[in-house]
């Protein structure tokens, strides 16, 4: 038997594919194929793909492209199933999506997908998405983020903590909330005897939050993803989205733009607190000024929720709001603790007597007094430290470390009760 001599050379490996519904309705994308990988790929619909990626044909595959639109968001399950095969055989993928709303497509990341480009494809996008699949992961060190090239010291989520919730809430704008967030926490993570244990700020003051600025913070797209997406968050998600001041103290920041408050729903809020809380030991959180729908939903969780306030007739009008407002609600205002910010010095008489007018007036009791800390606190606060790391003996950080002695102390105590 004579062999006919074979006249058509191999054709070429296929090295990629892109895996669609219907591809006609990518034409974009079928260009941008061509001109990257010439004849060397080829298209698939979902159930072909599946079975392909199952024979031995489509190993050593460098990537497939999964292009989905709206229309495909029912048929959620076929991508994953797809994007667990591809995974299963070490082929990278890389989402086309034209109009997929967010929540849908971090699925699909979470899934495994490696890179997204949004469709119509922006000029170039295709070509840098391939050549950063392309290039081999860099092998990161542990705790390295690249999105902030940032180290981030982060511990294992383990949800083994059941952390008290301590919120601060400015009764009128300016009264120093931030501040004292911010440094309550760090003076928490100062405390010598408490080692090991871990102490978060969330910020959920969405539209002006200054944590980051306070602590010289970057703002992490993360924080969008989590705040937009509650319904996929899970521990680690949360740990990846904050950032770690001085290796110690773990900040949810703002995010970068403004967000409207309604945007965001009690359920949401409730399920970040509640990740926060089974993951650390004390859980700080800057409210915003404003009472929103969701204020309850952190008032209900909170051990202890400062309000903080001045001597001046705004806060105590605000005051007096404020708890009709926690009144009407049949909220509950004993949680609620007063604490007077630039309060005045021991030796001053006459505002110490308006102090103790304004607490009967108002029927309130202000338990903490703050001094005023002058101008290292602005200070501080513009270069992004804590005040115990730029002027260690202000009178307004001595004051937060007692504090934060006495809640880690009361803390302490009510733990060893419970055991
Ligand atoms: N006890 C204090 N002594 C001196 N300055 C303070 C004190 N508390 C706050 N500040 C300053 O007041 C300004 C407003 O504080 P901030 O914490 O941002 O207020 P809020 O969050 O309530 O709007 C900042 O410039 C801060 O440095
Ligand atoms: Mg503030």
């Amino acid at each position: 038997m004579t062999s006919k001599p074979t006249v058509q050379s191999d054709p070429a490996p296929i090295l990629a594919c892109t895996i669609s519904r219907d591809v006609q309705r990518f034409d974009l994308l079928i260009d941008d194929m061509e001109a990257e990988l010439g004849e060397a790929w080829g298209d698939l619909n979902f159930e072909d793909a599946l079975v392909f990626l199952k024979q031995p044909d489509s190993t050593g595959m460098q990537f497939v492209a999964i292009a989905v639109d709206s229309e495909d968001e029912s048929e959620l399950s076929k991508m994953n199933d797809v994007i667990k095969a591809a995974k299963a055989k070490k082929i990278k993928v890389l989402l086309i999506a034209n109009q997929v709303s967010p929540s849908v497509l971090h699925q699909m990341l979470k899934l495994g997908a490696d890179d997204f480009v949004p469709y119509p494809l922006p000029e170039g996008a295709l070509h840098d998405a391939i050549e950063r699949l392309r290039k081999p992961a860099p092998v990161l060190p542990d705790g390295y983020d690249p999105e902030t090239g940032t180290f981030n010291p982060v511990f294992k989520a383990r949800g083994d903590r059941n952390g008290v919730i301590l919120p601060v809430h400015g009764m009128a704008g300016g009264v120093g909330a931030t501040t004292f967030a911010a440094n309550l926490a760090w003076e928490l993570c100062l405390i010598p005897e408490a080692e090991g244990m871990r102490v978060c700020v969330i910020d959920l003051d969405l539209q002006f939050g200054s944590v980051a600025t306070y602590l010289d913070l970057p703002r992490k797209e993360a924080v969008l993803e989590i705040l937009t997406d509650t319904a996929a968050i899970d521990a680690d998600a949360l740990m990846k989205s904050m950032l770690t001041f001085n290796e110690k103290l773990h900040v949810f920041t703002a995010p970068a733009d403004m967000l409207p408050l309604e945007m965001i729903t009690p359920e949401d809020i409730g399920r970040i607190l509640d990740t926060a809380q089974a993951n650390f030991d004390f859980v700080i959180v800057d409210m915003p000024s404003t009472v929103v729908a969701w204020t309850e939903a952190v008032l209900t969780r909170a051990h202890v929720y400062f309000a903080l306030l001045e001597l001046d007739l705004r806060s105590a009008q605000n005051i007096l709001r404020f708890i009709r407002a926690l009144k009407a609600e049949a909220l509950p205002h004993d949680k609620v603790r007063y604490v007077l910010n630039r309060a005045p010095k021991f030796t001053d008489l006459s505002a110490k007597a308006r102090v103790k007018r304004m607490a009967e007036s108002l029927d309130i009791d202000i338990e903490v007094q703050l001094p005023d800390g002058g101008e290292q606190v602005t200070q501080a606060n513009d270069h992004g430290l804590p005040i115990a790391e730029s002027a260690t003996k202000n009178p307004l950080r001595k004051e937060l470390q007692k504090l934060a002695k006495s809640l880690y102390d009361l803390n302490k105590a009510a733990e060893t009760a419970k055991a």
